[in-house]
């Protein structure tokens, strides 16, 4: 690696929004070949950084240079592409039914005369799987993919479209952690190819694990430029990112398991869980392990009443619930954050005020003569609790961060506070400084009596708080845990068993 070979470099780049300076003269310098993580807490300007990157927001000031050459004035999607900079999105940017190479090949279809010729399209895209170390098959239809696989073909769509420079924002909120060896793998043959990567991540571990080189954003300014990975530790890098120290990662949960809150029995839903008995007391956190697609999300929708089982039953405080009704739910005390914070009804368009404390007034008829003021209160208090880095109360949640919009979801439901709470994957998209402060939410809550169930892909947080953890395997309860078996290695190890087949691999005869 040429030490001082910059493929990138952004200067002073400064970029503000009505009421926000999201980048005051940050810089950012790429090597060829290195991951560069870039790192910061919710609303730091990391995203927005990228954006510019990648033409879609203009900066105020500031200057971009790529392979030595400067960039200016906007540039189109294709355009940036063909310069050699991709950006890895999660989100299905492709046709469902489109296959995964159609997709890899997608607006450069290779013909023979005038059909397309998918037998080539077909090899081709298979050499370049095999080339970074990938086994799916070309021939599958993209919906069939999961996440991990998406992120991969569009990893391979970056690498055929010849890219130098791929940005990754966030790429492992939303897949296992096998998947994230995968990932893992894949980037290092990408390094190994002198490709940079740009790395943004809210985890940790991930950072000493892949990273290179590290650049810190704090209120949108670079407080740390490109540092050597080896010249940092987990303090040290933690310090950076939030100015202040944190010497404890998880509150202690101290609270007592009281009466029973909820009692499912014997649950069923064809093709996601099977025969699912459980109870939750009030004062617990009861943790919900397993692997991505394991049947967890499913199990908890249909007992939050978002679908309805086939069969069993579900208590609340002693009463039978009627099944299918979220509403019903949500009048007995129950409320439940969804993963899907797109999908589950942040008002994209509506202030933080309207996203927190709306969905309740229509719940409870005497908030209809609830003033605006009070209102604003209410949202205030989540919005301070939770740290949500906003310009006013009044902001668009559009205009939020990733991160703070999972806040702003999590506030929603905490200000209805519920007897029973669930959520699902509650930190994911969060830094690590506001992680704590969602466990202590939750801590307390579980403190004052209530119950929570905590569905959690990211085992230090299930080990951290739960007082006890139920583990899901292909859609049945594989063990229990509690006290000092709460253990990453006994989770994994009940999380394996029954694990199905995940989509997206082949077969080994299926490639011949
Ligand atoms: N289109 C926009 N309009 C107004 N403000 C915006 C817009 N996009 C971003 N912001 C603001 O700019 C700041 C930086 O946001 P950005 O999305 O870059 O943060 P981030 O570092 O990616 O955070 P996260 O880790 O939560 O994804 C935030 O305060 C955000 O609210
Ligand atoms: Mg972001």
């Amino acid at each position: 690696m040429d030490k001082n070979k910059y493929i990138l470099e952004m200067k002073e780049i400064t970029k503000e929004f009505p009421g926000v300076l999201a980048l005051d003269k940050v810089s950012l310098k790429v090597r060829e070949g290195e991951v560069h993580a870039l790192l910061g807490e919710n609303g730091a300007g990391k995203s927005t950084l990228m954006k510019v990157l990648m033409s879609i927001y203009p900066p105020d000031a500031g200057e971009v240079y790529f392979m030595n050459e400067k960039r200016s004035g906007h540039l189109s999607v294709k355009k940036v592409l063909e310069d050699g900079i991709s950006m890895i999105h999660q989100e299905l940017a492709a046709v469902p039914e489109m296959t995964i190479a159609d997709n890899v090949y997608m607006n450069r279809m290779p013909h023979k005369g005038v059909f397309v010729d998918e037998k080539t399209m077909n090899e081709e895209t298979l050499k370049l799987f095999c080339s970074i170390g990938l086994e799916i098959d070309p021939k599958w239809k993209m919906k069939e993919l999961t996440t991990s696989y998406v992120q991969m073909v569009e990893i391979a769509r970056a690498v055929s479209a010849g890219a130098k420079l791929i940005i990754m924002d966030e790429p492992t909120s939303a897949i296992t952690e096998q998947e994230v060896d995968m990932l893992f793998q894949v980037i290092r043959k990408l390094r190994e190819e002198k490709k940079s990567i740009i790395y943004i991540t809210h985890k940790m571990d991930e950072i000493f694990q892949i990273a290179d080189t590290v650049t810190v954003l704090r209120d949108g300014q670079s407080v740390a430029s490109s540092i050597p990975i080896g010249e940092l530790d987990y303090q040290s890098l933690i310090g950076l990112m939030v100015g202040r120290e944190i010497t404890q990662m998880f509150p202690e949960n101290t609270a007592v398991p009281g009466e029973v809150a909820m009692k499912v029995e014997h649950l069923s839903k064809a093709g996601e869980f099977q025969d699912i008995s459980f109870e939750v007391r009030r004062g617990e956190i009861l943790g919900i392990a397993g692997m991505m697609g394991a049947g967890r999300s499913e199990l908890m929708s249909a007992v939050f009443g978002i679908t309805k089982p086939d069969s069993g039953e579900i208590t609340v405080h002693g009463e039978k619930l009627r099944q299918g009704d979220p509403r019903e739910s949500i009048r007995r005390g129950m409320a439940m954050l969804t993963e899907d914070r797109k999908g589950t009804g942040l008002f994209l368009g509506m202030s933080i005020t309207d996203n927190i404390v709306m969905p309740s007034l229509r719940q409870v008829k005497k908030a209809l003569f609830l003033s605006r003021k009070r209102m604003d209160e209410i949202a205030d208090g989540q919005v301070k609790s939770l740290l949500i880095k906003t310009a006013g109360l009044g902001v668009q949640s559009k205009n939020l961060s990733g991160g703070n919009q999972q806040k702003v979801l999590l506030g929603r439901w905490l200000c209805r506070q519920p007897e029973i709470l669930i959520v699902d994957e509650p930190t994911r998209g969060i830094d690590v400084g506001a992680k704590y402060e969602i466990h202590k939410i939750l801590c307390d809550l579980a403190k004052s009596g209530k119950a929570v169930i905590m569905i959690s892909s990211e085992m230090p947080e299930v080990v951290g708080i739960s007082s006890r953890v139920l583990v899901i395997s292909g859609g049945r309860i594989t063990g229990e845990l509690t006290g000092d078996e709460i253990k990453q290695e006994n989770i994994m190890e009940y999380a394996a068993k029954l694990e199905k087949e995940p989509k997206g691999m082949v077969k080994d005869e299926e490639l011949i």
